[in-house]
């Protein structure tokens, strides 16, 4: 027996000697310290043999030869790594500094704006809308012209719109998306319109000149107003719970005719009147209206046989009213801290 450890022991101190790598010195440990076929390990199995008095003896020669091969290894470990270091750093590699600290794994998380526009697009998705989008560099023919905005309204005037060149912009909302589809697209029309949209508004707790809007569109036979405040009043429901209530305000819009804007009952106070309404109980969510036929004869769309309705919200509103965040600036901060808090 002892002959048998002090062959195996020189046999490990021969073998661990030439080890350069870390397959190698796995390769070792398997061969001396293997749980099934090792040599060490098959010692022990030898000790069944002896007598009583000499188990203790050999019991404790094998542990003693276990434990030096254990610490053997665990020293030609950490001369591996130092010697890859080395090599690195030979190799011209020493911009290399290995004691900096790794960077941290940051788990991301989705925008609040992200999982807003995401929502509102998925519920109309289930009501049968399409989503498309369009670009952000726009002629004046699509923002305006062919939606029936004429040269002399307001929003037409270079301070409310950012001008690249004498004809192109920034699109002010995703509008000529929906003019865009029409152009290439022959009822029925059934689309939902999310994107970033420029006014150049000075920026405060409420405003920024860059923006999100989801718009939507359909057109269809037979297309009336009661289609219009079905579909957004089931939206509403769907998105700030089933007893929300909606009301449409009359409103202006030269796309569309009549023209409305949507409110819901207050989020916060459920209509009674609080800081977030004003204190009347309702907030304004959305503009809409039945297609002008201005807009379809336009796209080429037959307004004696064809009718539809149009929509158009901003998601940092809704965003905002929904999570209760009191200054626009928040979203395009980029902190962490902020973002973090809707995942
Ligand atoms: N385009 C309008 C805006 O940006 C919103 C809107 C869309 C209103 C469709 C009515 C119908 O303010």
């Amino acid at each position: 027996m002892n002959d048998k450890l002090k062959s195996i022991h020189a046999e490990f101190e021969q073998s661990i000697v030439s080890v350069s790598s870390n397959e190698d010195l796995e390769a070792v440990r398997i061969r001396f310290l293997g749980r099934k076929e090792g040599l060490v390990t098959n010692m022990f199995k030898d000790l069944g043999k002896l007598s009583v008095k000499e188990k203790p003896v050999y019991g404790q020669k094998i542990n003693d030869l276990k434990n030096l091969i254990t610490e053997k290894i665990a020293q030609k470990v950490k001369e591996i790594e130092q010697k890859s270091i080395e090599s690195l750093k030979s190799k011209g590699a020493d911009a290399f500094d290995l004691s900096l600290p790794a960077f941290k794994n940051e788990i991301g998380a989705m925008h609040p704006l992200s999982i807003v526009t995401d929502e509102i697009c998925t519920l109309f998705v289930e009501m049968g809308f399409m989503v498309v989008e369009g670009p952000e560099i726009e002629t004046e023919y699509y923002n305006f012209e062919v939606l029936n905005i004429p040269l002399e309204h307001p929003s037409r005037e270079s301070f409310d719109t950012f001008y690249l060149h004498k004809k192109s912009l920034l699109r002010s909302h995703t509008s000529p998306v929906q003019a865009r589809y029409m152009e290439k697209n022959k009822p029925p029309i059934q689309i939902i319109v999310p994107g970033k949209v420029y006014r150049p508004d000075a920026t405060d707790a409420t405003h920024s000149f860059m923006f999100h809007q989801i718009e939507g569109l359909l057109v269809d036979e037979g297309i009336t107003l009661a289609h219009l405040k079905g579909v957004l009043s089931v939206f509403a429901k769907k998105l700030f719970g089933v007893k929300t209530k909606t009301r449409f305000r009359p409103h202006f819009f030269p796309f569309t005719e009549p023209s409305a804007e949507m409110d819901v009952s207050c989020i916060i106070c459920s209509g009674k009147g609080c800081r977030v309404c004003g204190g009347n109980g309702w907030l304004e969510i959305l503009g809409s209206g039945m297609v002008h036929p201005k807009v379809l004869k336009a796209v080429n769309i037959d307004s004696s046989k064809y009718s539809g309705f149009a929509f158009g919200m901003g998601v940092e509103r809704i965003a905002m009213l929904k999570y209760g965040i009191d200054d626009i600036r928040l979203f395009f901060e980029n902190d962490m801290r902020f973002i973090k808090q809707f995942s």
